[in-house]
C-alpha cells in the first residue's frame, strides 16, 4: 500500500467512528458516496484525485449540525491532518475546503480550487436524485416532519419533506461548478421531476 492509500484508509476509519449511531441523511455511507464521486470527477476533469478523495472522506468531520463546537471540530481535523501530511499547503488546501463547505457558507459559496469544487458537487450530487429523495425523507423524519401537506384543514404552515425538495433539490442542479456533474445532475433533476408527478397522481387517487 503507497502512503496516500495509507492516509485514506486512516481517513475512512476515522469517519466509520464519527459517524456511529448518526441520522441515516449525515452517515459514513453518505460519505462514501461522496468520496466515491470526488475520485470519479477528479478523474473526469483533471483534479488532484488523491486530495479531493481525502477531503471527502473528511468533508462532514466539521458539519455544524454534527459538532458542538464547528471551530474545535475544525481544529481537530487540521490536528489529525498534521499526523499524517507532511506538506502545510495540502493540509491548508484540505481545511480550506472543508470550512468553506460546512460554515453555513449556504449553497452559493464559491470555491477556490477545483478540487474544492468537485467535492462539492459530489457532496451536491449526494442531495439529489434517488438517493437524494431518500435522505430529505429520512431527514424530515429524523426532525418530525411530515412526508407532504398539500392544504391543511386549520392553514397551519408546517414544513415538509415535498417542500424540501423545492427549497433545495430542485435547486443544486444549476448550482453545479463542473461540467461533468452538470451533466449527472441534469439526469437526476428529470428523474426527480418524475418522482413529484408520480408522489401527486398517486396522492391524488390518480395512479
Ligand atoms: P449537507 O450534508 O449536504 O450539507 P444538510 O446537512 O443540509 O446537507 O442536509 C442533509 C440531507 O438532509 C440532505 O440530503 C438534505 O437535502 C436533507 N435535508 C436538509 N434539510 C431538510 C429538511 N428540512 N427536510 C428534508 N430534508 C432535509
Ligand atoms: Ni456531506
Amino acid at each position: 500500500m503507497t502512503e496516500k492509500q495509507d492516509i485514506i484508509e486512516k481517513a475512512k476509519q476515522k469517519a466509520w467512528e464519527f459517524f456511529k449511531g448518526t441520522d441515516p441523511a449525515h452517515d459514513y455511507w453518505h460519505t462514501h458516496r461522496v468520496a466515491v464521486w470526488a475520485v470519479e470527477l477528479a478523474e473526469e476533469e483533471g483534479a488532484d484525485v488523491y486530495i479531493c478523495e481525502l477531503t471527502a472522506w473528511l468533508h462532514d468531520l466539521a458539519d455544524k449540525k454534527l459538532n458542538h463546537s464547528e471551530a474545535e471540530a475544525i481544529n481537530h481535523v487540521k490536528d489529525w491532518l498534521q499526523t499524517y501530511l507532511e506538506d502545510d499547503k495540502e493540509i491548508e488546501q484540505i481545511i480550506d475546503i472543508i470550512k468553506t463547505m460546512s460554515y453555513g457558507n449556504g449553497d452559493n459559496s464559491s470555491m477556490s480550487t477545483l478540487e474544492g469544487k468537485i467535492v462539492q458537487d459530489a457532496d451536491r450530487l449526494d442531495a439529489i436524485g434517488a438517493i437524494g429523495i431518500a435522505r430529505a425523507f429520512a431527514y424530515a423524519g429524523a426532525i418530525g416532519e411530515q412526508l407532504h401537506i398539500p392544504a391543511s384543514p386549520d392553514q397551519e404552515k408546517r414544513h415538509t419533506a415535498i417542500e424540501h425538495f423545492y427549497d433545495k433539490l430542485l435547486r443544486l442542479k444549476s448550482l453545479m461548478n463542473t461540467n461533468t456533474a452538470i451533466d449527472i445532475a441534469n439526469k437526476r433533476q428529470r428523474y426527480m421531476v418524475s418522482y413529484l408527478e408520480q408522489f401527486y397522481s398517486e396522492w391524488e387517487g390518480k395512479l
